[in-house]
């Protein structure tokens, strides 16, 4: 039985011209017209000055923080409940994370929690560098609250849209709201290239720095000389071609992770208990995991029971990302819940479920999946 994956890659058949490009030219090495077009294709579709296409995600999110001066103990606010890669960088740079709940409307970061951070921070006298706001499973943050904020203690947004590329936010494109905006190619994202990532900014001052400090921080001079430390952070050509020809199809991954989502909505729906992740009015997801919560009280059933069974069948699920305050990794750092004594984010990882959702996903795939959940029922 073919293993029926959370979210696999779906190649579009134009990727390997790409490739073949970059071979023709012999610019397999670092670099090249695959990566200068990439990064034009991105910066276009997002609406944005530019990109700065990079190894990977997470050494976006890096990036962005040496840009925006994060350093030894520096204050960053992130939110929770968000994968690891979201403030690993926060630790890279020596910094301090400070999680914020998320709140139900979207289960992405809370303005009412992010607001009482501030009120403290700026009580201790010590703003926080940035704010690092999380676009979970493709849904947009409240980003006009949470930015409202940000704008009146003039501490610039890092957006982090690993999870939502192609997703709207009141018609403009996730990623686009922040000084930068950060987008993960990941395997499993809506689109691939194999791995990388990606810096966007209408600051094309900072995204220069950013090719400069990905590429070794290489000062100017025919001998090899630095001034500043660097990293080796920048996408190769041939990756770069992958993410072309992926490009060119996410509008159409868009809408059928969206159908995926509908058909588990519509099937599912009606059980008791079951409750799916909500779509803001004014916003688009790209619906990237299919997300819900199980109330195991009503439906009879946990999460895990789920997660369980789809297994038996060779079908892979997972619970909903555990927020990082309740990382051991992170333990001992400062968080705020939506409500005070009340965590929200605790309550989605202890409920949560993410089903298949890839936009290669058949028909019959899907129908399986919800199948095995009402035999559990
Ligand atoms: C929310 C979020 N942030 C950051 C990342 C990091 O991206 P990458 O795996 O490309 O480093 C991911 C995915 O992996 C993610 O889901």
């Amino acid at each position: 039985m073919k293993r029926i994956f959370l979210s696999s890659p779906h190649m579009s058949g134009n990727e390997q011209k790409y490739i073949q490009e970059a071979f023709d030219l012999n610019w397999v090495a670092p670099l090249g017209n695959n990566v200068d077009q990439f990064e034009k294709d991105l910066a276009a579709y997002n609406n944005m000055a530019g990109a700065s296409v990079l190894t990977s995600g997470t050494a976006a999110i890096h990036i962005a923080l040496r840009l925006l001066g994060v350093s030894d103990g520096d204050k960053v606010i992130c939110s929770s409940l968000t994968f690891i890669a979201s403030a690993n960088p926060i630790l890279y740079q020596g910094a301090e994370p400070v999680f914020i709940d998320s709140e139900p409307d979207t289960w992405n970061m809370s303005p009412q929690a992010l607001e009482r951070a501030f009120q403290d921070a700026e009580a201790e006298g010590e703003l926080p560098k940035t704010v690092i706001i999380v676009n979970l499973y493709g849904q947009s943050a409240k980003i006009d609250e949470l930015k409202e904020i940000c704008d009146r203690y003039e501490v610039p947004i890092i957006e982090d849209a690993a999870e939502s590329l192609g997703s709207e936010y009141k018609g403009k494109k996730s990623g686009s709201f922040g000084k930068f905006g950060i987008y993960s190619f990941n395997g499993n994202k809506i689109i691939t290239t194999s791995g990388g990532g990606a810096l966007v900014s209408n600051d094309i001052e900072a995204l220069n720095k950013s090719r400069f400090l990905a590429t070794q921080a290489r000062d100017q001079a025919i001998h090899y000389q630095h001034s500043e430390l660097g990293y080796n952070y920048r996408m190769s050509n041939i990756v770069a071609g992958i993410g072309r020809a992926q490009l060119e199809v996410l509008d159409e991954r868009v809408e059928r992770r969206r159908e995926v989502f509908q058909n588990y909505f519509e099937a599912l729906k009606d059980q008791p208990g079951f409750d799916f992740m909500p779509e803001m009015e004014g916003t688009e997801s790209n619906r990237w995991l299919t997300a819900l919560t199980i109330d195991p009280e009503e439906a009879g059933i946990t999460n895990m029971d789920i997660i369980h069974a789809l297994g038996e069948e060779n079908i892979e699920a997972r619970p909903v990302w555990k927020p990082l305050h309740l990382q051991p990794l992170f333990e001992g750092s400062k968080y705020y819940s939506h409500k005070e004594g009340y965590s929200y984010s605790d309550g989605l990882f202890n409920y949560g479920l993410c089903l298949p959702s890839g936009s290669n996903m058949t028909e019959e795939q899907q129908n399986k999946v919800i199948h095995t959940i009402k035999k559990l029922l």
